[in-house]
């Protein structure tokens, strides 16, 4: 059976947790493809808050296999955290969560370099996570990372830290003035962990294949948003690997004939955490109200979230490079609150008119936003529960993302939790379901 692409369609935050808890009661494996913890996932369930930042948000469903792919990168001590959290509650990760040893660690100093990397720009500082996230997948690329398998080799583990070492203590004592970082420290510390990451080594190529091949279903849970990607987002306001659709093939060793289904995970509005872009940024009154309202404060790092209105130009754009199939849009409860709402349908810069993403920075970055207005519902409707029971001008709102974002609205959130989820069509994750 095919497996199904769960992709943020913004800058991140659009409810990807809440999506993928939701959809995973029909699944066997959820597998995280990129990223590390710089995400967090909100999962609510019945009274309890699950913050979800590197286990995949399937590990709430007893018959859910989470995994770990190749494409993410792992903080271990992070990892450890959120495994004891979570043992704490009365789940089971140490057995359960399967971690692909081609993933990449975070070192310390991939932490500390993020700090200070990000001290160094300044006002130009793109506002990261601190997680260590850019440096760690810099060093894959220069081909001196540390994988999660190598924790389990005392020898090449080693070896790798000592050569790469040398090159990081010259950077942190030569450009940034710190002191340099003992090998001893690190692999005492790194090779603790892995006495109790062992049981969650595991082949995942081989786990993931097997699945499929024996009919069982899978989702692919994506962390961040298109907008945030290396290669499709606003460079350099990005994260450093690839949350859209195709990530999420290489990120779990996949071919594009193994997914049937991206679905586009987007809010009703849009948020950003950090610096860059935002064209349909509020600054005013109703962006307080929206902020209040969305709960818009970050999961990881908790920072403010800076908000605006439903911008179609990137709906369109998140489209072409993600291949939707569904869209999944969260949070429409939160527009409750406006008499008025507004959806950017394009651009405009020095005279012209741009109905598409436009294919340089400069244009993005002065972008004035075209808007089409709509009234608003002026009811509550986060206790609705079928899609035909919501008000007219609210069908509306989500029949307009819809014609923009041109692919089939399945399901509108109006609030956090499982129950508060409208099918829109009755199209079935797993056919015969
Ligand atoms: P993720 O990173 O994409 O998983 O999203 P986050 O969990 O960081 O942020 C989404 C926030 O919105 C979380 O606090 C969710 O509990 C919450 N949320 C998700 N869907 C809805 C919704 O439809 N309505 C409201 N009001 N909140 C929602
Ligand atoms: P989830 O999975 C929102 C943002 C950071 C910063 C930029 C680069 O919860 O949607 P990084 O630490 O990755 O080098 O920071 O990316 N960012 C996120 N914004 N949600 C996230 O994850 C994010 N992960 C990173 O704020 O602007
Ligand atoms: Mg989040």
């Amino acid at each position: 059976m095919p497996a199904t692409i769960i992709v943020g369609a913004q800058w991140g935050d659009e409810g990807k947790g809440k999506a993928t808890d939701l959809l995973a009661d029909t699944t066997d494996l959820v597998v995280r493809y990129q990223g590390g913890n710089n995400a967090g996932h909100t999962v609510i369930v019945g009274d309890e808050v699950f913050k979800l930042h590197l286990i995949p948000s399937g590990i709430l469903y007893p018959h859910v296999t989470p995994v770990i792919g190749d494409g993410v990168v792992i903080d271990p001590k992070v990892m450890l955290e959120e495994f004891d959290g979570l043992e704490a509650r009365g789940l089971d990760p140490f057995s359960r969560v399967k971690i692909s040893g081609n993933a990449h660690l975070i070192m310390p100093y991939h932490r500390e370099l993020d700090l200070l990397i990000e001290r160094r720009l300044g006002k130009a500082k793109l506002g990261t996570t601190k997680r260590g996230i850019g440096p760690a997948y810099a060093d894959k690329a220069s081909r001196v990372g540390l994988r999660f398998q190598d924790l389990f080799d005392e020898k090449i583990f080693r070896q790798k830290l000592d050569a790469v070492l040398v090159h990081k203590n010259e950077q942190l004592a030569k450009i940034y003035n710190r002191l340099p970082m003992s090998a001893d420290e690190i692999a005492e510390e790194y090779l603790g962990y892995a006495e109790r990451l062992r049981a969650s080594l595991c082949d995942t190529t081989d786990l993931i294949h097997t699945s499929l091949d024996a009919g069982r279903h899978i989702i692919l849970e994506g962390a961040q948003g298109t907008l945030l990607d290396l290669d499709h987002g606003t460079y350099p306001f990005v994260t450093s690997s690839n949350p859209v659709a195709g990530g999420a093939l290489t990120g779990a060793g996949l071919g594009p004939r193994h997914v049937d289904r991206v679905i586009a995970i987007t809010k009703a509005y849009v948020t950003r955490v950090g610096a860059g872009p935002f064209p349909t940024e509020l600054h005013d009154e109703v962006a307080e109200r929206m902020t209040a309202a969305g709960g818009e404060y970050g999961t990881t790092t908790g920072r403010r979230r800076r908000v605006g209105w439903f911008d179609a130009v990137l709906a369109r754009y998140a489209n072409r490079v993600n291949g939707f199939t569904d869209v999944f849009l969260t949070k429409l409860d939160v527009l409750s609150e406006f008499e008025t709402l507004k959806v950017a349908v394009g651009y405009r810069y020095q005279g012209e008119t741009y109905r598409h993403f436009p294919p340089h920075q400069s244009i993005f970055h002065h972008a004035e936003p075209v808007y089409e207005t709509l009234p608003g519902w002026g009811t509550d409707i986060s206790e609705v529960t079928s899609y035909d029971d919501l008000p007219a001008e609210a069908k509306a709102y989500v029949e307009t993302v819809e014609e923009h974002a041109e692919a089939p609205v399945t399901w509108v959130s109006v609030g956090p939790k499982r129950s508060q989820t409208l099918v829109r069509r009755d199209v079935p994750l797993v056919p015969g379901s």
